[in-house]
């Protein structure tokens, strides 16, 4: 087997996504419901009210992992839920404490990640993300739930994909808060920069010494003409890459940026808060992306849904667009292709030689239905993550230091933008009654995972 020993194999969620409990014990909102509660957002209306009523199922959720025989569980805790106006909920606090207990119980390793693109709408009232104060309001939220949970929790995660957070949340408002500014996109990510680093200080001052601390890009796997690939991959990964791997912000980011701003909200030794020591890089890993020269007349496809028209997240790349893929897509449009996942992995292994990796999001949508025997049958979806899992146990066999791989999902759930429309689960869930059942991707992951893979 190509895996190294030790390696985690996990299922993935975020709180927004399954939570629901929107109003209860004292959660407060975050952008997310704002957003979602905003006519035209999302797809259908939906919003995360109830979503797959996670917060009343926890401890079904917590059994059906460990039928699933996995080692690890990634969360995320809700800002809003625990400290919804600055100050400790409790109620909000017993449901991570609980479940982490109930999860060391089974056996599983807690993988907690402190944001998942939730901000608390109170301070986005205050400015939000590109204003600094948000970093700093990150390191002490950071700090009390690293007290209460600190004893238990086996990874730390700082933020989910802050790429997301910073430019289609405030670039192409596709995501909450749904802002298309882009000098805010670019300040958004620099404070997301020095949120991150903050918050790893601030944890370690608190939590078990034998805690691992880690982040989770998205990284793009460019593709497509070479000033494109270069423009987008300093806009997408090396922003924040290089900043948070120790090399602070790329001379060529600030290049092409700086028709738009002078970063002056870059302050001096900022480039060392934010490159505070990781023990992992969580890579989230979907599809390739192929990128061109854009010639400025016809509309443009962005990455974000390929919408055309839509404002660019590619802040500073505005010769640049999206380039549609040859099949097969899932249900997103995405292109599967395991093979940009091994690359990706082998780059960074180069790049980045001395940081362990692991894998905290891989799967697909598909348009799963419960048939009358009451099987799911995803062939699409175990062909896909097979072949990612292949792809990933090459790079390992090719000297990648890979430490684990997540499924997403554990259950289908709130696909942000497009709401309850795309399923990702290895579990169905029947909106209407929350019902889960089991597809037959949940069963080829629980052999996979019982018989070793490969
Ligand atoms: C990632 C997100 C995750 C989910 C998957 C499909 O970008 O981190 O919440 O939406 O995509």
């Amino acid at each position: 087997m190509g895996f190294p020993e030790g390696f985690l194999w996990g299922a993935a969620t975020a709180a927004y996504q399954i939570e629901g409990a929107a109003q209860e014990d004292g959660r407060a909102a975050s952008i997310w419901d704002t957003f979602s509660h905003t006519p035209g957002k999302v797809l259908n209306g939906d919003t995360g009210d109830v979503a797959t009523d996670h917060y009343h199922r926890r401890q079904q959720d917590v059994a059906t992992m460990s039928e699933l025989g996995i080692g690890a569980y990634r969360f995320s805790i809700s800002w809003s839920r625990v400290l919804p106006e600055g100050t400790a909920n409790q109620k909000g606090m017993d449901f991570y404490s609980r479940l982490v207990d109930e999860l060391l119980e089974h056996g599983i390793a807690p993988v907690a990640t402190l944001y998942h693109w939730d901000l608390p709408q109170v301070l986005e009232d205050a400015g939000g993300w590109p204003e600094r104060d948000t970093a700093r309001r990150f390191a002490d939220y950071a700090e009390r739930i690293g007290r209460v949970l600190g004893d238990r929790v086996h990874t730390w995660t700082t933020l989910n994909e802050p790429w997301c957070s910073a430019f289609l949340g405030y670039g192409s408002g596709v995501h909450a808060p749904g802002r298309t500014d882009p000098v805010a996109a670019l300040r958004a990510a620099h404070h997301l920069n020095l949120a991150h680093g903050l918050a790893v200080r601030a944890l370690r001052g608190v939590v078990s010494p034998s805690a691992q601390h880690s982040v989770t890009l998205n990284l793009h796997h460019l593709r497509g003409e070479a000033e494109a690939v270069r423009r987008v991959d300093a806009v997408s990964n090396r922003v924040f890459l290089d900043p948070m791997l120790g090399s602070g912000y790329p001379a060529d980011l600030l290049d092409d940026t700086a028709h738009l701003t002078d970063w002056s909200f870059l302050h001096d030794g900022d480039a060392e808060i934010a490159a505070a020591p990781l023990d992992i890089l969580g890579v989230n890993y979907y599809s390739p992306t192929l990128v061109r020269e854009w010639d400025g007349v016809s509309p443009r496809a962005h990455a974000d849904g390929h919408r055309p028209g839509a404002a660019t997240p590619f802040v500073g790349c505005d010769d640049v667009e999206f380039a549609e893929q040859p099949g097969p897509h899932t249900a997103m449009g995405w292109p599967i292709d395991a093979t940009g996942m091994e690359e990706l992995l082998l780059r960074l292994h180069r790049e980045y030689p001395h940081t362990p990796l692991m894998i905290t999001e891989n799967g697909a949508a598909f348009d799963d239905v419960v048939d009358d025997d009451g099987r799911v049958r995803d062939d699409r979806r175990v062909a896909y993550l097979r072949d990612h899992i292949a792809a990933v146990e090459r790079a390992c066999q090719a000297g990648a230091d890979v430490r684990g791989y997540f499924a997403w999902s554990l259950l289908d759930n709130f696909e942000w933008a497009y709401g309850y429309s795309k399923r990702f689960g290895l579990v169905h869930v029947d909106y209407t009654t929350g019902e889960r059942t089991w597809k037959d991707s949940a069963s080829w992951y629980r052999d996979t995972i019982a018989r070793g893979p490969s």
